[in-house]
């Protein structure tokens, strides 16, 4: 089982774009997908047509229920969900005194791994900004995806984002890896986004993914259906660029291995 939490300091970067259309890539190449959606906001959750759970998602941040009570099916061969609901929004007051209040969704996961037909990836979406509730995603994760929007200018969120994932590393998670800065709402033909994405490139080298998405509209249309990319329109530059990100990510941890 293989956890990726994507996060990062703005909203509308795409975040719960990829952990949509990443989650419909995997199950579709055959690998049981769990996403979770930790965002408030449950977009994700709106997305895949799950219902709302109401406060079991707190409670399970809060550890008392289990994570496996909350995984449901979406309308997608091997793709499930554990849903989000409003009540997540109490999450910083509730934690706010306990102890160990960044690691509860790793010890869930923990021991949701000790269950049976397991998923071979977990995708956890995160709200915008580095909340307690992106701490636990990312004191839980393997690796970290990092969408960052080309649109404007990103750079300073990006900086700041760096910077605390040293810190999460030190502190939470020393074994949290990047998987990669993923350049997204790209739009090659406008010279502010070419030069911001030149320069995070030269900024963080390796570090950012070789596959950019692209802006397309299809990517926002697809979702008010509840459809991923690759169902909603199959031959969009939408539909290419999250298939090449799913073939980038899983070469990348084979040659790791
Ligand atoms: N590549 C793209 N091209 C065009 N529109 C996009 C693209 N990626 C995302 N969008 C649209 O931009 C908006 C923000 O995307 P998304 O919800 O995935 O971002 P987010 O980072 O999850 O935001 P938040 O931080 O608020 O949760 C959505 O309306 C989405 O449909
Ligand atoms: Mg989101």
């Amino acid at each position: 089982m293989k956890i990726f939490t994507i996060a990062s300091i703005k909203g509308g970067s795409g975040k719960s774009t990829t952990a949509f259309n990443l989650g419909a890539a995997l199950a579709a190449r055959g690998k049981k997908t769990l996403l979770i959606d930790l965002d408030p906001q449950a977009n994700l959750t709106l997305w895949a047509q799950a219902s709302d759970p109401g406060t079991l998602p707190l409670e399970m941040i809060t550890a008392r229920r289990p994570l496996r009570d909350l995984v449901t099916s979406t309308n997608f061969d091997r793709l499930q969900i554990c849903p989000a609901s409003e009540s997540l929004v109490f999450a910083p007051e509730e934690l706010s005194a306990k102890r160990n209040r960044d690691s509860r969704l790793k010890t869930q996961i923990e021991t949701f791994r000790h269950g049976h037909n397991l998923p071979a990836y977990i995708l956890i979406d995160t709200p915008p900004g580095f909340g307690i509730l992106t701490r636990n995603a990312l004191a839980a994760a393997d690796a970290v995806i990092i969408p960052t929007a080309t649109q404007f200018l990103n750079l300073s969120g990006l900086i700041s984002f760096m910077a605390h994932l040293e810190e999460i590393q030190e502190q939470l998670n020393p074994t949290l890896k990047v998987a990669g800065i993923l350049l997204t709402r790209v739009d090659r033909r406008t010279r502010h986004a070419q030069e911001i994405a030149n320069l995070i490139r030269q900024q963080y080298g390796k570090a950012v993914l070789r596959t950019e998405i692209r802006e397309n509209v299809k990517l926002a249309e697809s979702v008010s259906f509840g459809k991923p990319i690759f169902t909603y329109a199959s031959t969009s530059h939408g539909a290419e660029d999250y298939k090449a990100l799913t073939a980038e990510l899983l070469n990348n941890e084979r040659r790791r291995r």
